[in-house]
């Protein structure tokens, strides 16, 4: 199929498609471990209900679907060439904790709807439905991660990691919040630990991965365009901190004599900040603080608090982690306090693949034309023949998968910015273009594949 083709498939359909989309993150907002809130987090029974429906509409876009030993769920559309490889198209089913409704799941459920745009069904007179097949020489596989946001666990990117064959065996000893470990959790949700490696797919297995998801920033809202290629993603790692000191009686205790954990670690998330506000694309977060034994009238004799760090190369990540390990080794030395962290993320920038750069961009180009989905002029000043190029502060699935084939993303506008928090935004009209770029890009990519 040719971008050309696509460009003379009515409309309407693209809007039909965000419609559904639309609908779809209604719906799977509802499937949450937190009444009134959205939270669905990896290996939970929300997990497993959110499977079960995308699966359902995996198999009415014509997939054929199947959850893989990680608790991804993928549905394939096959080339006619069953030993093709795949071009893979999607994002994560799981949240934080006190959720939106779009991040990760537009992205999946984009995908659907692109890949039931682009298939074929070849004539048959026998009046039975033909089985849908991918109109490229490569398959097209839709997979919904299982979890990208480790917000159960702290280790993010976990079932992106187990197609990447990047598994760590050490991370079955990770803890949830209620000290259930990860290889619990697996074999409670129905998974074998020991079959773990059967979710890993070879490179020779893939073409690429093209993800869309909503920009997590205000950058698109601010130029007023709707959609833009991402050039890479930041590098990430995540600690959890502990600062001991000594639980004492908060009237009796001189202040020259007290060693609070809890000052220490204010000092050392003030630090956080001063560091890293002041380095390019360089980001450091304290999202969690607590302190023990947490009475109003006891000095706190241990800090708890997690750091998550990013840069935009992980050169300049690790350089400026050592300056924050430097500064809390003054901080605790001065108040006469220990520290010590454990590391439970790492994971490299990712540059997007050239081609797939190429090829988002050419169907972000393509919502221009005459006869797009969604009409040209809401698309802003934003120079249609040069789409805009962002770099990602936010972590993606691409992170892992980028260890065994080539990555591109398309990111649509989100009004304001916000993510992470139930206020996050994409509007209908821009999930339209989204999907329309999204579907002319891999027309594209089919196309260029042929000519390779
Ligand atoms: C995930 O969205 C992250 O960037 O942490
Ligand atoms: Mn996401
Ligand atoms: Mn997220």
């Amino acid at each position: 199929m040719t971008a050309a083709r696509l460009g003379a498939l009515d409309p309407t359909v693209f809007e039909l498609a965000a419609r559904r989309v639309m609908a779809r993150c209604d719906e799977l907002a509802r499937i949450t471990s937190t009444p009134g809130a959205i939270t669905r987090v990896h290996l939970s029974p929300e997990h497993a209900r959110v499977n079960r429906l995308a699966a359902e509409w995996m198999r009415e876009a014509g997939l054929q679907t199947r959850q893989d030993a990680a608790g991804n769920q993928l549905g394939l559309l096959p080339a006619a060439d069953p030993e093709a490889p795949v071009l893979m198209l999607g994002s994560h089913l799981d949240t934080v904790v006190d959720a939106g409704r779009y991040d990760g799941i537009v992205g999946v459920l984009m995908a659907i709807e692109v890949v039931r745009l682009l298939q074929r069904r070849d004539d048959d007179t026998s009046g039975v439905d033909a089985p849908a097949r991918s109109p490229f020489d490569f398959g097209l596989e839709v997979a919904a991660f299982s979890d990208e946001e480790g917000a159960r666990f702290g280790k993010a990117l976990l079932g992106s990691s187990a197609v990447a064959g990047t598994w760590d065996d050490a991370w079955w000893e990770l803890e949830d919040p209620d000290g259930t470990t990860l290889r619990e959790a697996a074999l409670e949700f129905g998974l074998d630990p020991g079959r773990v490696s059967e979710a890993a797919r070879r490179p020779s297995e893939l073409v690429g991965y093209l993800e869309a998801h909503i920009e997590q920033g205000p950058e698109l809202h601010a130029r007023g365009e709707p959609l833009a290629v991402v050039s890479s993603i930041a590098s990430a790692r995540r600690f959890q901190l502990v600062v001991e000191g000594e639980a004492r009686h908060a009237g009796g205790t001189p202040y020259d004599m007290r060693r609070d954990a809890l000052l220490g670690a204010s000092e050392a998330a003030l630090a956080v900040e001063r560091i890293c506000s002041t380095q390019h694309h360089i980001i450091g977060t304290v999202g969690q603080f607590e302190a023990f034994p947490g009475a109003m009238n006891i000095v706190p004799g241990e800090a708890r608090f997690s750091l998550d760090l990013r840069g935009e190369f992980d050169g300049e990540r690790d350089r400026v982690w050592d300056q924050i390990s430097r500064e809390l080794d003054d901080i605790m030395g001065r108040r006469r306090l220990r520290w010590h962290t454990r590391e439970v993320h790492n994971a490299p920038a990712l540059f997007c693949a050239p081609l797939l750069q190429d090829v988002v961009g050419e169907g972000i180009r393509s919502t221009l034309v005459p006869g797009s989905a969604v009409d040209g002029s809401i698309l802003g000043s934003g120079r249609p023949e040069d789409p805009t190029t962002l770099f990602s502060p936010a972590g993606h699935d691409g992170m892992a998968i980028g260890a065994i084939t080539d990555v591109g993303m398309l990111f649509m506008r989100n009004p304001d910015g916000v993510s992470h928090h139930p206020d996050e935004a994409v509007s209908l009209g821009d999930v339209a273009l989204g999907i329309r770029a999204l579907a002319e890009a891999v027309a594209h990519l089919g196309a260029e594949h042929r000519r390779t």
